[in-house]
């Protein structure tokens, strides 16, 4: 080895590798927090040899969660390092765990410490703490941080012995500052504290490789500690250090610790919370994929804020409007039905505005293993969603750098975020420990939500977020007005593809295509183009209405020319839908219209749009005419042979009817010239049908 030309390199490596052998890590924590196992994840990520102290010792430094400078810590550090004291060239990290992680392996550590050329290295900021009074002891720095930071220190093991010997503090002493004035890592080359310090530090994603740089001294810090008002920012780089997250791969440790569900036969049991806060568009597509998840009904029972029930579950119990229970009160209930119950393992909290689509869901949070987490939920092509990257000062919104990639999913892991709403998995477990205060969904003037993720953030409990798989999207809320029968048929504008699921026959798209649509006359096409709800509601909404035409020719509609034969019927200006109906004219009647009539490109202009309503007794068919219109579409709202029987359409000239109108589909032909047709007579019960005179 020596006679290569690298050996210098070859040594170099050799002594690094000796060195990390003589590394040891010192933490202190007395509880398995998830900051801490990030922390312990990140030291076998590197191989670091740590040694944890205080385990299952009860805490006397204050809040554990809190970061605490107790003498506490210096106990049971001083009681460690006596194993140690004799081993000359051991060095010794000690380090905070709860809000820390490493950036890189022991020997860069090593190499760092050694050109510090000091026997104790200790962390630095920019803030004195706890004591502001001691300020003056500390040299001024011609360049980097001045103070000693909570960070941790570096050192040998004997002189670091013999530093803290001279400590006599009692447990909740924070004052250590004092006596330990060593040598400062300025610069952070090895200690980065966050506090004060958020604008320095910058990812920097390098050869598959995630860092923390400090952009201020260009150092590549060891360790990381998000103290203080920090923690989520630790959070942030604890999405991406160390490694477990690159553009190549996503997250590398997405899958650890995963509860697999595979062959399980009693699934876990879920409490599943429903919450209709406001008037909500598509609820009953909601119940439907409520209905429609992947899980046994009978591990799931059902808590629902404000709205009917079904019998199909275990258990369901309902809080209505009459019960009066505001937002926060109904979620706390909710969730204290999981928690006051040993045998509930999951909380599912969902919004009536959550289209979830995944019917998988359960099964993939739950298999994630996490103590808090939410699937990933945005409104359509748009950036809300229900989580946020980052919090400003006051605890609101902030974007974070990758917001917009993991909205988009260009970015896709599993995400340590500061809030989350809408839709999320709670464990039954962390319920009754961390999170066992009964009321996490009051908090000053805080919303309901935010109010939850400010305790659970404060019990030291992760939300994560998971963009791993699609999970549907979020409904927008404005504009839903309530005010006519079947408000849903007034969302295409809001909520354009719900509105599309609900509404437009799922054929449609194969005729779109040009399968499935049928020329029953010349130049008469037919083809799928509304549900059957679409029908029934229109339907029911015109009746709701009511105002039906007299079909005399006193109708100034008449008089005007527009229609050349009378019937009885409304229209859609009438009920206040013609911007809708246009629309729906624009997106569904128009791309089909240039398929079939090639070179013809309508505006889908329209001065009438009505529904027709013929009853023997009433009117029960029209006279021979043409339409004012270039085409005319006809849409069946109702079913031959049981809500009616006869009708039909005759064009003459052709001699060809239509005499079993299909429900939910539509006749397109040419209004004026060649398709003068008659409205055959119905002879018992009632036929409805929508027509739209196009391009005038
Ligand atoms: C699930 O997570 C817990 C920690 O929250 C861990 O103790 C457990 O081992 C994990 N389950 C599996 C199957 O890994
Ligand atoms: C859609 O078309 C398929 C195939 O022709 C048919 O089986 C199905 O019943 C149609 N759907 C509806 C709602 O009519
Ligand atoms: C129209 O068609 C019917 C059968 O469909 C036939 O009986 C009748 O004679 C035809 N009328 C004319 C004028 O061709």
């Amino acid at each position: 080895v020596l006679q290569t030309p690298h050996s210098g390199l070859v040594m170099h490596l050799l002594c690094f590798l000796l060195h990390a052998e003589n590394l040891l890590v010192l933490t202190v924590a007395t509880k398995q927090t998830e900051g801490f196992r990030r922390f312990r994840r990140s030291a076998q990520f590197f191989n670091y040899k740590i040694q944890v102290l205080g385990l299952d010792e009860e805490w006397k430094g204050g809040d554990e969660r809190k970061p605490a400078g107790g003498g506490q810590k210096v106990r049971l550090l001083k009681s460690a390092l006596k194993q140690h004291a004799d081993k000359e060239d051991l060095v010794i990290l000690f380090t905070e765990s709860y809000d820390v992680l490493f950036a890189s392996g022991p020997a860069e550590l090593l190499k760092k410490f050694k050109q510090a050329k000091s026997k104790v290295v200790f962390s630095a900021e920019n803030y004195i703490y706890p004591d502001r009074k001691l300020e003056a002891k500390y040299p001024p720095v011609r360049d980097g941080k001045r103070f000693l930071g909570s960070g941790g220190f570096i050192g040998y093991a004997p002189s670091l012995k013999k530093l803290v010997e001279e400590w006599k503090g009692k447990d909740d002493d924070r004052q250590m500052t004092a006596c330990v004035l060593i040598n400062l890592d300025h610069r952070s080359r090895i200690f980065q504290n966050l506090n004060g310090a958020l604008d320095e530090v910058v990812l920097k994603f390098e050869n598959a490789r995630v860092r923390a740089r400090n952009l201020l001294y260009d150092t590549l810090p060891v360790i990381i500690h998000g103290n203080g008002p920090t923690k989520l920012q630790l959070n942030y780089l604890g999405n991406y250090i160390p490694q477990i997250w690159t553009f190549e791969t996503g997250c590398t440790v997405c899958d650890e610790g995963l509860r697999s569900l595979a062959g399980i036969k009693a699934l876990p049991m879920i409490l599943i919370g429903v919450f209709i806060e406001q008037p909500t568009p598509f609820l009953s597509q909601f119940f439907l994929r409520l209905r429609n998840l992947h899980y046994p009904k009978q591990r799931i029972q059902v808590f629902i804020h404000n709205h009917e029930h079904s019998k199909e579950y275990l258990a369901m119990k309902v809080i209505g409007p009459d019960d009066e229970v505001e937002n926060a009160e109904a979620r706390n209930l909710g969730m204290d039905l999981c928690r006051k119950d040993p045998d509930c393992d999951y909380y599912f909290s969902l919004d009536a505005e959550v289209v979830l689509k995944n019917t998988e869901t359960l099964r993939i949070l739950i298999e994630q293993n996490k103590s808090v987490i939410a699937p990933l939920v945005s409104r359509h092509e748009k950036l809300w969603s229900n989580f946020w990257g980052a919090l400003s000062p006051d605890g609101y919104y902030a974007r974070s750098e990758d917001y917009v990639d993991i909205v988009q999913r260009r970015r896709v892991g599993l995400w340590n975020v500061p809030y989350i709403s809408s839709v999320y998995m709670v464990k039954g477990k962390a319920l009754r420990s961390e999170l066992d205060e009964g009321d996490l969904f009051h908090g000053g003037k805080l919303d309901a939500d935010m109010a939850f993720c400010h305790n659970v953030r404060n019990r030291g409990v992760f939300m994560y977020l998971t963009n791993r798989h699609q999970f549907g999207h979020i409904l927008s809320l404005e504009n839903y007005q309530t005010a006519h029968l079947h408000n849903d048929l007034w969302q295409i504008f809001s909520n354009p593809e719900d509105w599309k699921e609900k509404y437009i026959h799922e054929n449609y798209t194969a005729a779109l295509k040009g399968k499935l649509v049928e020329m029953p006359c010349p130049d008469v096409y037919w083809f799928p183009i509304f549900t059957d709800t679409a029908c029934d509601e229109l339907v029911e909404e015109m009746e709701h209405y009511g105002k039906w035409s007299t079909g005399d020719n006193t109708d100034s509609r008449i008089q005007g020319g527009y229609e050349n034969v009378p019937t009885i019927d409304i229209h859609m200006n009438q009920i206040g839908f013609e911007r809708e109906w246009y629309k729906f004219l624009l997106d569904y009647i128009a791309p089909i219209t240039e398929k079939l009539y090639p070179g013809y490109y309508t505006k889908t202009q329209f001065e009438l749009a009505f529904v027709v309503r013929y009853k023997p007794d009433e009117q029960p068919s029209l006279m021979p005419h043409h339409d004012a219109s270039t085409f005319t579409i006809n849409i069946a709202l109702n079913r031959v042979g049981i809500d009616y029987e006869g009708g039909g359409c005759r064009f003459l000239r052709y001699n060809c009817s239509i005499r079993a109108p299909r429900k939910g589909w539509t006749l397109m032909h040419p209004g004026r010239l060649t398709h003068y047709h008659e409205g055959l007579p119905t002879t018992k019960g009632t036929r409805y049908i929508a027509v739209s005179f196009i391009d005038p």
